[in-house]
């Protein structure tokens, strides 16, 4: 794999970065996933609107305009050919001697890579996933897309070890997201999901879910879900850039519904698929 560091497009055994990184000392950095069909990415200015906001946010310098990201995306999908793909990208503060204060003079440290989207199993399509509900131990800035995530590290291995996929996460009794995922519930027929604020990442999934609903005429309401509501939903989805739109079908060990990927899951689904295919053919 070749890797983008600090301006360079190393093997990924020679790409080193300083055991000084505040990424390493703070997880003092944001990034971007961005997902790729047929070499086209999807809804990059999204993603990098959304990288310009994170960066500002944590007082980060945003080392390249918008052209310069792009080729600098465009150059490194050429040298990792491949199917369809993630881009990960990462900024942190930069390397300097330990101390919580910023540093003066520094150049934030800029990571790139590509990895392989896995393609999702067809079982999964038909069956769903399961998922369980835990407590949301994050901070209260969870809009900004920060590299610092033990609390959604542990609430993910917390679904794994229960044989589940992803983890709801609740606070105060509203359910926020999974833990690197937006939530979409439905009920009586009416699809919900909770409203940009900061406990929760704006997805960019989730505002294409909403737009691409919204244009086939689906009942959608952005509005917050007490957890009491997951538990008598028709339909429970998540969406994230690398999973797309998974249908949870049992949530601590209960069926969702009919226990089965509902009817306006398969419809969203199939009018994002049109969506990727689309995308493919302008490439
Ligand atoms: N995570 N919420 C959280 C907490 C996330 O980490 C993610 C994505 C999402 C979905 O956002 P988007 O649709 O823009 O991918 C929501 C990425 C994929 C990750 O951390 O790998």
């Amino acid at each position: 794999m070749i890797i983008y560091l600090n301006g360079e497009f190393v093997p990924e055994t020679q790409a080193r970065v300083s055991v000084f990184d505040r990424g390493f000392l703070f997880g003092d950095g944001v990034y971007e996933v961005i997902p790729v069909f047929g070499g086209r990415p999807l809804r990059l200015a999204e993603h990098l609107e959304r990288l310009t906001r994170s960066l500002a946010e944590v007082r980060i310098d945003n080392p390249h305009d918008r052209s310069g990201w792009e080729s600098l995306f465009t150059t490194l999908l050429e040298k990792n050919p491949g199917g369809d793909r993630s881009l990960y990208v990462q900024v942190t503060r930069g390397v300097a001697r330990r101390d919580h204060a910023f540093p003066t003079g520094v150049r934030p440290t800029v990571f790139a890579m590509v990895n392989p989207i896995v393609p999702q199993n067809p079982a999964v399509l038909e069956q769903g996933v399961a998922a369980v509900v835990v407590d949301d131990h994050r901070w209260s800035r969870c809009d900004i897309k920060a590299i610092t995530l033990l609390p959604n590290v542990l609430a993910r291995q917390e679904a794994l070890d229960a044989g589940a996929t992803e983890a709801i996460l609740i606070r105060q009794g509203l359910a926020t997201e999974g833990a690197a995922s937006n939530l979409f519930v439905v009920g009586d027929g009416v699809i919900v999901t909770p409203p940009k604020d900061r406990s929760l990442l704006p997805g960019i999934t989730r505002d294409l879910v909403v737009e691409l609903a919204q244009e086939a005429g689906l009942p959608l309401m952005e509005s917050t879900i007490p957890e009491q509501s997951l538990r008598v939903a028709e339909e429970i989805w998540l969406t994230s850039s690398t999973r797309e739109i998974l249908p949870v079908t049992r949530l601590d060990g209960r069926p969702v519904g009919a226990g089965v990927p509902g009817p306006v899951w398969c419809r969203v689904h199939g009018l994002y698929q049109d969506y990727k295919a689309r995308l493919r053919e302008t490439a």
